[in-house]
């Protein structure tokens, strides 16, 4: 469980002591605007923690808390997970990303900084076939982030984790096959 480093960020992979981070942003009306349902309940966040503790126990890898490396202060979640539902002309194994970031933190590049280092880890440690991202096509801040990671849109769009339909897309590991 070794933390990625950043010019400015530390990816500490997510442990007991985050709880409480995930309980508090997801419980944030500003950052669940565009997640499913909504804000989450302590109960339902709770769940979300400790399926991120047998994700790292069983793959390795996971969701990661941003942390600013100057010091430590949590920033966000940066979410590398395997894709857990099919979806329309995608196999395994690709792997899904995801970000949240602290409304105080918004608009320095610190989920960009986050997502490029998880590419980065999905591509060359976990060696991922494929990154796979949803998002709402009204989240503009997202949608700016996956433009720079150079994702392209995935021919079918598919139901969220939360149900509601989403627009998706990829980005091939361009190492696959070697
Ligand atoms: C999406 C989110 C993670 C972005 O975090 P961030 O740390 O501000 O992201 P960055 O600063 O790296 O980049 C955001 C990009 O979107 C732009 N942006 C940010 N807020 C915006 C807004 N409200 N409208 C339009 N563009 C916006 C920024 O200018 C930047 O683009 P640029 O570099 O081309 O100028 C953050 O807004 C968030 O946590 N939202 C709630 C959770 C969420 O929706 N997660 C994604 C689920 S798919």
């Amino acid at each position: 469980m070794e933390p990625l480093t950043t010019p400015r960020l530390v990816l500490d992979p997510w442990r007991e002591r985050h709880a409480a981070d995930l309980v508090r942003m997801s419980s944030d009306e500003k950052v669940m605007r565009h997640i499913g349902q909504g804000v989450w309940s302590p109960e339902y966040a709770a769940q979300r923690h400790a399926a991120a503790l047998e994700h790292w126990a069983r793959h390795g890898f996971g969701w990661r808390a941003i942390l600013d490396r100057a010091d430590r202060t949590f920033l966000g979640l940066a979410a590398l997970s395997w894709l857990r539902d099919p979806i329309p002309g995608i196999g395994i194994p690709a792997v899904e990303i995801g970000w949240w970031t602290e409304p105080h933190a918004w608009g320095r590049g610190i989920a960009t900084e986050a997502a490029e280092a998880l590419v980065d880890d999905a591509f060359h440690r976990v060696r991922a076939e494929l990154v796979v991202a949803r998002c709402t096509p009204d989240n503009i801040a997202s949608q700016r982030i996956i433009g720079k990671l150079a994702m392209t849109r995935h021919p079918y769009d598919a139901q969220s984790l939360y149900g509601d339909l989403v627009q998706v897309y990829t980005l091939a590991n361009p190492s696959a096959g070697d």
